[in-house]
C-alpha cells in the first residue's frame, strides 16, 4: 500500500510571522496519522515551521534548491544548507520554475539526483500546457519529462521519488482536472516508471495530482486508482482547509 501524501506549495506566500500563525492554528487539530502531511514553505519560514511542527506529523519542505553542494552561485540554496534547519522535502521542476525561471528537465534530473543522494525527499512535477492537451500531446510531453527527470537514477532509491502530476492548465486557475483526467494521466505515469524500473518498484511510488485541489473535490480524487497524494497551492494556505485537505 502506498501512504497518501498531501502537501501544500505555499508559493512566494507568508512571512515568518504569518507561518508561526499558521502552524499554531494547525498545532491544535487532529490529523489523520495515515497521511503524510507535508507543507513546502518559502526559504525564511522553514526553521519556524520545523521547530513549530515538531511534534506533529507534518514534515516541511523547500520549494527549490540547487543541485551544486557550494559554490559561486548567487541567490541559491544547496541540499545541505536545507537539511541543516530540519527540511525533508524539496520540490523539483514545478512548472512556474520551469515557465519563470528557467527549469529544464535536465537541471530537473540534476536536483532529484541530488535530493535523493543527500536524503531530501524530491517531488518531482511533471504536466502539460493547455496546448499541448488541446494537439493530443499529453502522454507524449509527460512520458519525456517522466523519463528525463528520472535518468540515471538508481533502481534502490526510486521508490523514495514523490512525483506531482500537474496539467500547467489546472493550476491556479480554478479549472480543476476531472477524477478520471487526472487518474487517466498518473497511471499513464505509472506505466512508464513500470518501463524504467519494472512493476515491484513503479507499485511503490507515489504519485500526486496538482491543480486547483481543495476541500470539496480532494475525497474524489484520492479515491482514484493511480493517485496517491494531492499537490496544492491556494487552498494549502488557510489552515482550516488544509487540515480539511490532510483529514480528507
Ligand atoms: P493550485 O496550485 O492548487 O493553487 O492550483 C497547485 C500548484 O501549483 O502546486
Amino acid at each position: 500500500m502506498r501512504k497518501p501524501i498531501i502537501a501544500g506549495n505555499w508559493k512566494m506566500h507568508k512571512t515568518i510571522q504569518e507561518a508561526k500563525d499558521f502552524a499554531e492554528k494547525l498545532s491544535t487539530e487532529k490529523l489523520n496519522p495515515e497521511v503524510e502531511a507535508v507543507i513546502c514553505s518559502p526559504y525564511t519560514a522553514i526553521k519556524e515551521l520545523v521547530n513549530k511542527l515538531n511534534n506533529t506529523s507534518i514534515g516541511i519542505g523547500a520549494q527549490n534548491f540547487h543541485y551544486e553542494d557550494k559554490g559561486a552561485f548567487t541567490g541559491e540554496i544547496s541540499a545541505s544548507m536545507l537539511l541543516e534547519i530540519g527540511t525533508k522535502y524539496v520540490i523539483i521542476g514545478h512548472s512556474e520554475r520551469r515557465q519563470y525561471f528557467g527549469e529544464t528537465d535536465e537541471t530537473v534530473n540534476l536536483k532529484t539526483k541530488k535530493a535523493l543522494d543527500t536524503g531530501l525527499v524530491p517531488i518531482v512535477c511533471v504536466g502539460e500546457s493547455l496546448e499541448q492537451r488541446e494537439n493530443d500531446e499529453t502522454k507524449s510531453v509527460i512520458k519525456v519529462q517522466v523519463e528525463k527527470a528520472l535518468k540515471e537514477i538508481p533502481k534502490d532509491h526510486i521508490t523514495k521519488v514523490v512525483i506531482a502530476y500537474e496539467p500547467i492548465w489546472a493550476i491556479g486557475t480554478g479549472k480543476t482536472a476531472t477524477a478520471e483526467q487526472a487518474n487517466e494521466v498518473c497511471r499513464f505515469i505509472r506505466e512508464t516508471l513500470t518501463e524504467i524500473f519494472g512493476k515491484e518498484s513503479s507499485e511503490k511510488i507515489r504519485i500526486q495530482y496538482g491543480g486547483s485541489v481543495k476541500p470539496s473535490n480532494i475525497k474524489e480524487i484520492m479515491a482514484q486508482s493511480d493517485i496517491d497524494g494531492a499537490l496544492i497551492g491556494g487552498a494549502a494556505l488557510v489552515a482550516e482547509d488544509f487540515v480539511q485537505l490532510i483529514n480528507y
